[in-house]
């Protein structure tokens, strides 16, 4: 069997070596840009092995055995490499396609990457330079993004229609920009080129390059405020996480995320110096994301917009993020301010106040339902409470699940042992409920 390369890319990708060298060598400990511990592969008696995440590779320079992440787990189970490679796939939810007729070969990919990097450089270019950027270069000052942000993130602007030309005169076909996603076919036979017009945001990979872009609107308000480009063979959303890449090597270090909504959201906060900023791609989390931000930190701040949508999909990232453990707490913006606007108004030491006012997610869950608690009836109050154990059984960790069982007590003046008897009830009646279902 055959994988794909574009798979095994992303095998790899959702697979950050330091984790999965972690289950298999519990005592690798941080040493400044690397980890390290006594090599598994051989009788160390001082550490020797080192992992470096930034280069996605191992090796051990003292027995010299060396490699990735496929190689670290054939060699730690004596498995072949296409074992390796599943079983690495099972663990990131990566599903191997069997039928791969429409793989896409290494040299197209290569292309993709170089054509988008390319339309990168030209659109930053042009927000550098061309007159007719002028009022881009003026919209994002008026929005307080300094000229380093600018450079961080390679902001650029796309001038009316133009890329096609400039792509061809470096020998790329129109066929070749609708695969790398920044054109597509319209109506009438014409070209439609999505950052037309717009300031365009590049979306990186966490090894840097360049696999999409989003871009927002400067003056016509008809058109859709943001839009982005769409999957391709080297860009699927729900695994990509905005301004990860540029916060990455200072989040490595104090492994506290924070997870907003939108590009300015991020840009902004990290100008001020706030780190791990990130965003989940105008789509709700995805559980790869939260893979990807477990990967990287152990905890993390939810700072969605406060309204409805925000608060609904802020619910729902607590439960994505409690399956994978993290620990997640949430600030309270004010109403109708987003985290940009809240650090251009009220500025960095407020913003640093607002974030350490956090609530845990167990008690932020707990505050949503605005019901009166005490002087409930036995069966509202159990009704209740049981509303609370789906998002207490997201947690794979009985510890974290007791203690969000602790404060459902309190909050309900009920004994805490009884609602864990009722929990763990509850709790085998839906795993019962999913076998039967399995075996339908
Ligand atoms: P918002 O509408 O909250 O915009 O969308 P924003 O981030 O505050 O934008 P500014 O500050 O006005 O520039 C939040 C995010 O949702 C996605 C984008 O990722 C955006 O950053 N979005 C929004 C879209 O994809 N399309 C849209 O039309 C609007
Ligand atoms: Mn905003």
């Amino acid at each position: 069997m055959t994988i794909p390369s574009d798979v095994i890319e992303r095998i790899k990708i959702s697979n950050d070596i330091v984790s999965v060298v972690s289950g298999y060598v519990p005592d690798l400990k941080r040493a400044g840009r690397n980890w390290k511990a006594c090599c598994p592969f051989h009788n160390d008696k001082t550490p020797s092995f080192v992992v470096s995440p930034e280069k996605e590779i191992f090796s051990c320079f003292s027995c010299h055995v060396s490699g990735d992440v496929f190689k670290f787990v054939m060699l730690s189970e004596n498995i072949s490499w296409i074992e390796a490679v599943k079983k690495l796939a099972r663990n990131a939810n990566i599903e191997i396609q069997k039928d791969n007729h429409n793989a896409i070969k290494p040299s197209e990919k290569q292309k993709i990457y170089s054509l988008l990097e390319r339309a990168a450089a030209f659109y930053h270019k042009n927000l550098l330079c061309n007159p007719d950027a002028a009022h881009a270069r003026q919209y994002l000052s008026k929005r307080g993004v300094n000229d380093l942000s600018i450079e961080k993130f390679f902001l650029g602007y796309a001038p009316k229609g133009s890329l096609l030309s400039v792509a061809a005169k470096q020998g790329f076909s129109a066929e070749d920009l609708i695969k790398a996603g920044l054109i597509a076919p319209a109506t009438g036979g014409s070209l439609f080129e999505y950052m037309s017009e717009r300031i365009v945001f590049p979306i990186f990979d966490v090894r840097g390059q360049v696999i999409a872009f989003g871009g927002r609107v400067l003056t016509d308000e008809r058109k859709p405020k943001y839009l982005n480009t769409p999957e391709t063979a080297v860009y699927s959303k729900s695994y990509h996480l905005y301004g990860l890449f540029q916060t990455l090597p200072e989040l490595r270090k104090e492994r506290k995320a924070i997870l907003l909504e939108g590009y300015m959201d991020v840009v902004i906060p990290q100008q001020c110096g706030v780190v791990g900023a990130v965003a989940s791609l105008g789509t709700s989390l995805t559980n790869e994301q939260a893979k990807l931000i477990a990967r990287h930190a152990d905890s993390v701040k939810l700072l969605y917009d406060a309204d409805d949508a925000g608060r609904k999909a802020t619910r729902r990232a607590l439960e994505i993020l409690a399956e994978e453990a993290i620990e997640s707490n949430v600030p309270a913006l004010p109403a109708g301010v987003d985290a940009d606007e809240f650090l251009c108004s009220y500025g960095k030491e407020a913003f640093s106040t607002l974030l350490a006012e956090s609530k845990s997610s167990i008690n932020w869950i707990i505050e949503s339902i605005d019901e009166e608690s005490v002087n409930l009836s036995p069966e509202k109050k159990a009704k209740l409470i049981a509303e609370y154990f789906s998002f207490v059984m997201k947690s794979p960790n009985e510890i974290i699940q007791n203690e969000y069982i602790k404060k459902i007590s309190t909050r309900f003046i009920v004994n805490s042992d009884v609602v864990w008897r009722e929990f763990k009830r509850q709790k085998y009646l839906q795993h019962r409920k999913k076998y039967y279902e399995k075996k339908k």
